[in-house]
């Protein structure tokens, strides 16, 4: 069995429309990665065995997403020095702000990668995971090149309507 390169974890059941947009990046350039549920105030136990356990398995990242009072990519980053994305999730009564802002306002000494609100944010963790891992690997930068240049192609194709 080949290690995970990369892990996705997420509070809840519930986060799982948002970060499966990290998921669909990393199949989509062929990363072995792993998926868990692991939430930081329901199931700190987990959360501390898996960050403790991550630097070993040879995890390059790991992709962390949730929503509210999100403290599972702060919590993960405590407890393991491998690079933590954090994606905060759209939150039922505050639409977000609330995660976001308890993910990018990291204390000093320990830092979290904080990305965008929702979907966009939690698909540019799995581009930045990409990026990450294309410093090593030139063939993955080759891709990710050509996936920028789609991108553009797309744009450029677009027209209005008369
Ligand atoms: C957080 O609480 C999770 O990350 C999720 O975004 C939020 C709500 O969780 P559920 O009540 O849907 O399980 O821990």
């Amino acid at each position: 069995m080949i290690n995970p390169l990369v892990y996705i974890v997420m509070g809840s059941d519930s986060d799982w429309n948002v970060m499966k947009h990290a998921v669909a990046i990393l199949e989509n350039f062929n990363i072995t990665h792993g998926v868990k549920i692991i939430s930081a105030h329901r199931t700190p136990d987990l959360l501390f065995k898996f960050a403790e356990e991550a630097r070993g398995l040879d995890i390059q990242c790991i992709i962390a997403g949730a929503g509210g009072a999100a403290h599972l990519p702060g919590m993960i980053a405590a407890k393991t020095t491998v690079p933590v994305l954090g994606v905060p999730v759209n939150s039922k009564h505050l639409q977000g702000m609330d995660s976001l802002l308890s993910i990018v306002q990291m204390p000093k000494g320990v830092p979290v990668a904080s990305f965008a609100i929702g979907d966009a944010g939690a698909a540019n963790a799995g581009l930045f995971a990409v990026s990450l891992l294309a410093i090593n690997n030139s063939e993955l930068g080759e891709r990710l090149i050509s996936f920028r240049q789609e991108q553009a192609e797309k744009i450029l194709a677009m027209k209005l309507p008369k």
